[in-house]
């Protein structure tokens, strides 16, 4: 069994990005802007949240965090899109997610400028994306094939099982996976809570995904003997033996999992990097689209 090592790959990514920023910056160059907003105190939220802003400092990009209370109205947080929509400093920017109930999600995603929206989460990108037309991928999906490509795994006439069909992961991994590219060409099955037969598919399948946020749901009688888990779940549970008081836990029973698979990524240190790392690349690519 070897590890996918999401942490390693994305520290390789973000020195591409560094010197990316440094040569920017000798030829007198606009350096990145990444501004994320973030509604209420959800821990699991702000510890992303601030991990983005962190990336960015490490390579170089300059960020803005605008924080809001739990009770912020939808037309406030209307308005900040919309100035950050006009803001030529800012190349893209995040709300990140989950949104309070008293506020419409996909209302908010829908205001963002599709040339700023660098989670890729607005209709004209998932369409483009669908399209195989150029636009921005969503950051967990994107760094999740970016996994793939850059530790030479084979996905080509695989067939490929994801377990959840959440609009940010599993249904736009499942149309990336399935197109003609390189990783890609799998044969996929979109898995989720009515499927009735789910443990016979995984166990039959070359590469599991599992993106689900059940923590430990994927048992190792559900995994062939050499085959590649890609565990996206996160899910904070209680852990005294911590500091902080909880640990972070992956849809995967790791233990009994791991050595079944030719490949597994860590949690932490498997997809989450590579999310953040999609993220840096997209608005990367947002500033020098915008013509900066
Ligand atoms: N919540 C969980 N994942 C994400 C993400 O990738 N982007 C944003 N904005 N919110 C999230």
């Amino acid at each position: 069994m070897q590890l996918l090592d999401g942490k390693a790959t994305a520290e390789a990514i973000r020195e591409e990005l560094r010197e990316a920023v440094e040569s920017r910056k000798s030829a007198g160059k606009k350096i990145p802007h990444l501004a994320a907003i973030l509604v209420g105190s959800d821990g699991g939220s702000l510890t992303y949240v601030n991990a983005k802003v962190k990336a960015c400092d490490h390579i170089g990009f300059d960020s803005s965090l605008i924080k809001y209370e739990y009770y912020v109205t939808e037309e406030e947080l209307l308005n900040k899109v919309h100035e950050l929509n006009n803001d030529d400093n800012i190349d893209g920017f995040i709300v990140q997610l989950p949104l309070p109930d008293h506020i419409d999600e996909l209302k908010v995603t829908k205001a963002i400028d599709p040339k700023k929206d660098v989670d890729g989460f607005h209709p004209t990108n998932l369409g483009n994306m669908v399209l195989s037309l150029p636009g921005f991928l969503p950051a967990t999906p994107a760094g999740i094939m970016e996994l793939l490509k850059r530790n030479n795994i084979e996905t080509s006439g695989k067939d490929c099982v994801i377990i959840g069909r959440s609009n940010i992961v599993g249904t736009p991994l499942s149309i990336m996976l399935s197109r003609n590219s390189n990783p890609g060409n799998c044969t996929v099955t979109l898995t989720h809570s009515r499927t009735k037969n789910l443990k016979e598919i995984a166990a039959k399948s070359d590469i599991i995904i599992a993106a689900i946020g059940i923590p430990g749901f994927v048992t190792a009688d559900m995994v062939k003997e050499g085959a590649v888990i890609v565990d996206v779940g996160t899910t904070r549970v209680s852990d005294q033996s911590k500091k902080s008081g909880w640990a972070l836990k992956g849809d995967v029973l790791f233990d009994e999992v791991a050595p079944k698979c030719s490949y597994i990524t860590p949690v932490p240190g498997g997809v989450g990097p590579m999310t953040i790392a999609s993220l840096m690349i997209n608005t990367l690519r947002a500033m020098e689209l915008n013509g900066k």
